[in-house]
């Protein structure tokens, strides 16, 4: 694992960092646009921030800060990052599943018991999109290009309390969040969700050409159920960046709201997610096993000063044998330390 190099990596601009907490002054403007976009969730901002693409320039300034306190690098991402060792295979599809966190007002730190109107979480998968680690197999994808499917979980106390979550995916940087059609989840529900890049060139960079398969299966509550009770797919076209199928992500993110796009939403306190059944499927027909899932995944958590430091513990829970990966990736919500 190289958390430190991750951490380095996934930063935010300085702009992002100051204003990080939503103010009264915002809450009009979330309101009339609920109530202009009642079915559509509007407050979704899952295009590539341009943080995210300037991680690569800022990481040099970062990394020689790094030394002084590893804590200043700022991240809106948590969770655990797998990149493949070389470019002689590729990644061809990723699954987990989680339980759907409730959206609570986190009780410490300087976002506590409403001093926002708005929070929210994402938890979500992602093939590619991620910085590159220091491994330069994943450069080949320096557009941002990534095939990403999720949840978000809101909490709005102008607008009552906790909100339905929304189901998405997102071909990115081309096309914004796409709600799945015909699907409903709830807090406590289980969901399965399976990434595929659908059309495979022969393999190395330019596989997939810019298109993919996405499923979320809702398991409902609980997690005993064998059969879903609900499944939704959609097949995303990319708008000609094609995937590298390098990286593979397992994430929980604190994103800007649609029409607040210079600064993450308050984190809500989520408690803990746990995403299981972890797979990695290569063009190979072979799947990730759990060894090289281990030497090849990176963890890191979301880390905004403005919000009270670092406001997700992420592990590797370590399975047993077998097949494919038995490990889980499981981020707490915390504030600070
Ligand atoms: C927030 O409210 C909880 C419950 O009333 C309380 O225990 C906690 O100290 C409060 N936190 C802050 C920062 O005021
Ligand atoms: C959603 O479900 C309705 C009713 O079953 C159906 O008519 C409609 O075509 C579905 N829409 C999509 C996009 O699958
Ligand atoms: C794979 O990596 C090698 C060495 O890093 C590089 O020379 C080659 O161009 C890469 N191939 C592809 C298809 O990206």
């Amino acid at each position: 694992m190289k958390p430190s190099t991750l951490v380095s990596l996934l930063c935010t601009s300085a702009a992002a960092v100051q204003a990080a907490i939503p103010s009264s002054a915002h809450r009009n403007n979330l309101n009339q646009r609920s109530q202009q976009h009642q079915n559509q969730q509007p407050r979704l901002l899952h295009t590539l921030s341009p943080s995210h693409l300037s991680a690569q320039t800022k990481a040099k300034t970062l990394s020689q800060s790094l030394s002084l306190s590893q804590a200043a690098a700022e991240s809106v991402q948590g969770g655990a990052i797998f990149t493949l060792p070389t470019n002689k295979s590729t990644i061809t599809s990723i699954t987990g599943t989680f339980t759907i966190p409730h959206a609570l007002v986190p009780t410490t730190g300087p976002t506590a018991n409403g001093s926002a109107s708005t929070y929210a979480a994402s938890f979500h998968l992602s093939i590619d999109g991620f910085p590159s680690s220091s491994s330069s197999s994943a450069q080949c994808n320096t557009g941002g290009a990534a095939l990403r499917a999720g949840i978000d979980i809101f909490y709005d106390a102008a607008a009552g309390g906790e909100e339905r979550p929304f189901a998405w995916y997102q071909y990115a940087p081309s096309s914004s969040a796409v709600g799945f059609a015909n699907f409903s989840a709830a807090p406590g529900d289980t969901l399965k969700f399976t990434l595929s890049i659908s059309t495979s060139t022969s393999s190395g960079a330019g596989a997939g050409a810019g298109a993919g398969v996405v499923t979320v299966e809702n398991f409902g509550p609980g997690r005993k159920a064998t059969k879903p009770i609900q499944t939704a797919t959609a097949t995303v076209v990319g708008g000609g960046q094609a995937l590298c199928g390098r990286q593979a992500g397992w994430v929980v993110e604190d994103f800007p709201l649609a029409g607040l796009p210079d600064f993450p939403v308050a984190l809500a306190d989520f408690g803990t997610v746990t995403f299981g059944a972890l797979g990695v499927g290569l063009d190979s027909g072979k799947k990730v096993g759990e060894k090289e899932f281990v030497a090849g995944t990176g963890l890191v958590d979301i880390n905004l000063e403005a919000q009270g430091g670092r406001l997700t513990d992420c592990k590797l829970v370590r399975g047993g044998g077998g097949g494919g990966v038995t490990s889980q990736v499981r981020c707490a919500r915390v504030v600070g330390n």
